[in-house]
């Protein structure tokens, strides 16, 4: 196979140099800056995100990870709660979970979704789970039907974290508005981006007062704001903390949500495309949506190896293999989140203190079956090669075949390491 040129990512959007030039010569570069008689290109954001979405209401935040500890903040998770989160997914899923003084509980996978279990989420919950974080993981969407009724019939609020979906939805509405909550990071690797950034979407009004506030320091917006002065007043309610995303940041974002859509359908295009090409294959399955998603978004398009095919090797040798015989950069996903190296709960003497048995803190006893096997079976590809023209992967299937004709020398590589 020819050598394959992966898109660049990030990309800027058309518009996103004049949207961002028009901040700079502004006067106002974040949200407490001087009011300029106009919305602010945050508030401006916040309004086109939730449109796109269907959402009520929108808070921009940083980052991802201070998304989800608004969330958690506003919902009033604190010390001694414990809250359901998916084994396989980034450590921010943990790290905001401890940052708000609660234990994270790892529940493991649908193997056929790679997102967290209904099941398992069930078997988890206890006197003290308050909130249920379920992740729409690469390019799945969880079963919110599953997991909505399990938080309905418990009394816990579910928060959707499409970090990874941005655009997808669920029997015709977007994902991020069927939970309590809708958390979204637009860091870099995102479908939709601005270096770092974020946002929490939700319906409830009071909520989103909740969170604009926790992530302003507590401030809320002037009724009426006086041009030259902050926009911002010491109106509060719940003290805050500063998460406000940067007018840069939200000029930049502005513009990359116009370019979303067409983005979005090029990669499912050319991930049907693989799709067809993968399954043609002996030991390939691609990962499947629910039929419940009825907008399907690709992350990380996942597909999952039958060993045997490979000689047995793990999926990690595949993807290395495959990545130097085509160019492609095919990778593996999350090691399970309980053995990941940046998952460090005993580092901190607060975390030890945060639930009554600390050992928790270190993930299931026994660990997570089918987040181990996910790690061993599945290789994923980043976004930006589904950006690629139409035929880009017309070779893909040979390099595989060789790759399966060479078994032999996959062991030696797996066994040499
Ligand atoms: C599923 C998921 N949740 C949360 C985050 C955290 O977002 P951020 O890096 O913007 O803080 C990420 C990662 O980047 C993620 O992949």
């Amino acid at each position: 196979m020819g050598h394959f040129t992966v898109p660049a990512w990030p990309r800027p959007a058309p518009n996103a140099l004049r949207n961002l030039q028009a901040v700079l010569e502004s006067g106002r570069w974040s949200l407490p800056g001087p009011w300029q008689g106009h919305a602010s290109a945050e508030a401006r954001f916040a309004a086109h995100f939730a449109d796109f979405l269907g959402a009520p209401h929108c808070v921009p935040t940083t980052n991802g990870s201070s998304a989800l500890v608004v969330a958690m903040e506003a919902l009033d998770v604190g010390v001694g709660d414990e809250v359901i989160v998916p084994g396989l997914t980034w450590v921010a899923n943990a790290s905001t979970v401890l940052a708000v003084n609660a234990t994270p509980v790892m529940v493991d996978i649908d193997p056929s979704t790679l997102c967290a279990s209904p099941t398992a989420i069930e078997a988890a919950v206890t006197e003290r789970t308050r909130a249920i974080v379920v992740v729409h993981l690469f390019s799945s969407v969880v079963d919110l039907d599953a997991v909505l009724a399990i938080g309905e019939r418990h009394g816990i609020p579910v928060i959707e974290d499409c970090s990874h979906a941005h655009g997808a939805s669920w029997r015709g509405r977007r994902v991020g508005t069927w939970g309590t909550v809708g958390t979204f990071s637009m860091q870099e690797k995102k479908l939709l981006t601005s270096g770092e950034g974020g946002a929490v979407v939700c319906r409830d009004p009071d909520l989103a007062d909740r969170m604009f506030q926790l992530r302003s320091d507590g401030r809320r917006l002037a009724a009426r704001p006086v041009e030259g002065e902050s926009e911002l007043v010491a109106d509060c309610s719940v003290a805050g903390t500063n998460y406000c995303m940067s007018e840069l940041c939200a000029a930049v974002l502005d513009a990359q949500l116009e370019a979303l859509p067409e983005q979005n359908l090029r990669r499912a295009e050319n991930a049907a495309t693989v799709d067809k090409l993968l399954q043609e294959l002996p030991g390939l399955a691609p990962v499947r949506a629910l039929p419940s998603v009825t907008e399907r978004t690709y992350y990380q398009y996942a597909v999952r190896i039958d060993r045997e095919a490979f000689g047995g090797v793990t999926a990690e040798t595949v993807s290395r293999a495959l990545a130097a015989e085509t160019g492609l950069p095919f990778q593996t996903p999350y090691p399970p989140m309980y053995r990941h190296p940046l998952h460090r709960p005993r580092t901190k003497r607060r975390f030890l203190l945060v639930g009554r048995d600390p050992s928790r803190l270190d993930g299931p006893a026994g660990g997570l079956p089918e987040t181990e096997r996910a790690h061993r079976e599945v290789l994923t590809l980043h976004h930006s090669v589904l950006l690629a023209p139409a035929g880009a992967f017309e070779t893909l299937p040979a390099a595989i075949e060789k790759l399966q004709q060479q078994a032999g020398s996959l062991r030696a590589v797996e066994s040499a390491r």
